[in-house]
């Protein structure tokens, strides 16, 4: 099948604005979006990890460095380049540093989310908004259930609560000012879970932490080790943002709401179950527990049920969680002691089992 007819084909040739081109999920988007033959653009701030996924890959489009507090800025983008679509990713998107950061964090998170939405309204070519918010949207009751979309927002530590914000802000300009027949734009909101994949050099991420560990032989300290989360390949959600994307351009309004990108339940799996499988795909990965009481409050047991994506949008995930971790170590085995960076590479794989899988967005 050519690459370009995925998703119905509506990629081809679109003009895809990506927020957060620079960070770890931001760069994959726009990887895949290339291979399906839009035209991007990226916006956000410059890449503040060394080395950086978008920086190895050197792929060929428009990555403007900007702020998006900065509205004149932000205005003088979309003026330039008319997206059709925005994929709204930029964002502070750390717990930790969240609570050593609580402004920035609300303001990025909060008033940068308002920002693009005002912007959009301004702008006459945008016809879609994918916003990209957080599992860690929801009040966490710390239950054994999954949450459902309409469950209360909430969040705990300032990073999550900006996510709730986030959400709720969204929803009011749904309703408010997305919401007429007459306006140009449809808006959903994307919350998934503890992401993974090649390429992310984040601080305070689990998989980040073990492979850098790894690369110099050292131990990674973890914390929570019974803490248990919905780990995903970054591509799964990723999947789910462009069946999105595709609804909303075909005029469906009914997709315009909140959806949940999870994985299947086996791949809820505890910080400590994770590293020991990570460490089966690379030996040089090693941990030790942190006996530093003073860590700040993270949720413990935090799954999403994902009924709603899976039965309205047709959405489930490709990859299950011993390929998500395999796929994800080997990247960065290869990339550390080959030189080797996977991306295409995992795109191609995910795309051939998506195929073979008969995945809604394949046929
Ligand atoms: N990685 C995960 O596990 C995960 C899980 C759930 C939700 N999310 C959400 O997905 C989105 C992308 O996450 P990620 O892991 O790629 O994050 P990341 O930290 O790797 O990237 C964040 C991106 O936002 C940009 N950015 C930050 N502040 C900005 C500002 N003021 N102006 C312009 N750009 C700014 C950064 O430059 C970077 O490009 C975020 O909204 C995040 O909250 C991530």
């Amino acid at each position: 099948m050519e690459v370009s007819k995925l998703f119905g084909g509506t990629y081809k040739g679109r003009r895809c604005l990506v927020t957060g081109d620079s960070g770890f999920k931001g760069s994959w988007l726009v990887a895949w979006l290339t291979q399906l033959g839009a035209d991007v653009k990226g916006y956000a701030l410059p890449p503040n990890t060394e080395p950086n996924h978008r920086t190895l890959l050197q792929t060929d489009y428009g990555s403007i460095e900007g702020n998006i507090l900065n509205l004149d800025a932000l205005k003088a983008v979309f003026e330039e380049f008319q997206p059709e679509i925005v994929f709204h990713l930029a964002a502070q998107s750390l717990v930790r540093y969240s609570y050593d950061n609580p402004i920035e964090t609300y303001q990025t998170n909060v008033i940068g989310t308002l920002n693009i939405f005002e912007v959009s309204l301004q702008t006459k070519s945008v016809k879609a908004i994918v916003n990209v918010t957080s599992d860690k949207c929801y009040e966490n009751k710390e239950w054994i259930w999954g949450y459902r979309e309409n469950d209360p927002m909430g969040g705990h530590d300032p990073y999550s609560s900006s996510k709730g914000c986030a959400e709720l802000l969204t929803q009011s300009y749904r309703k408010s000012f997305f919401n007429g027949t007459s306006q140009h734009i449809l808006l959903a909101s994307a919350r998934a879970g503890n992401v993974i994949g090649g390429g992310d050099w984040s601080q305070d991420r689990l998989i980040p932490d073990l492979v850098k560990a790894a690369a110099i032989q050292e131990e990674t300290e973890i914390r929570n080790p019974l803490a248990t989360r919905p780990w995903q390949h970054v591509l799964d959600p990723l999947s789910g943002y462009l069946m999105l994307g595709w609804k909303l351009l075909n005029g469906e309004r009914a997709f315009a709401d909140g959806w949940n990108f999870g994985p299947d339940l086996s791949s809820n799996l505890s910080v400590r179950e994770i590293s020991d499988e990570a460490k089966s795909f690379w030996s040089k990965i090693n941990y030790v527990v942190s006996t530093d009481k003073k860590n700040h409050h993270e949720a413990n047991l935090l799954m999403l049920d994902c009924s709603k994506s899976n039965k309205l949008l047709k959405w489930t995930p490709v990859w299950d969680r011993s390929e998500t971790i395999k796929k994800t170590i080997v990247w960065y085995k290869d990339y550390y002691e080959n030189g080797v960076v996977n991306t295409q590479q995992d795109i191609s794989h995910y795309v051939q089992d998506a195929i073979r899988k008969k995945k809604a967005w394949t046929l």
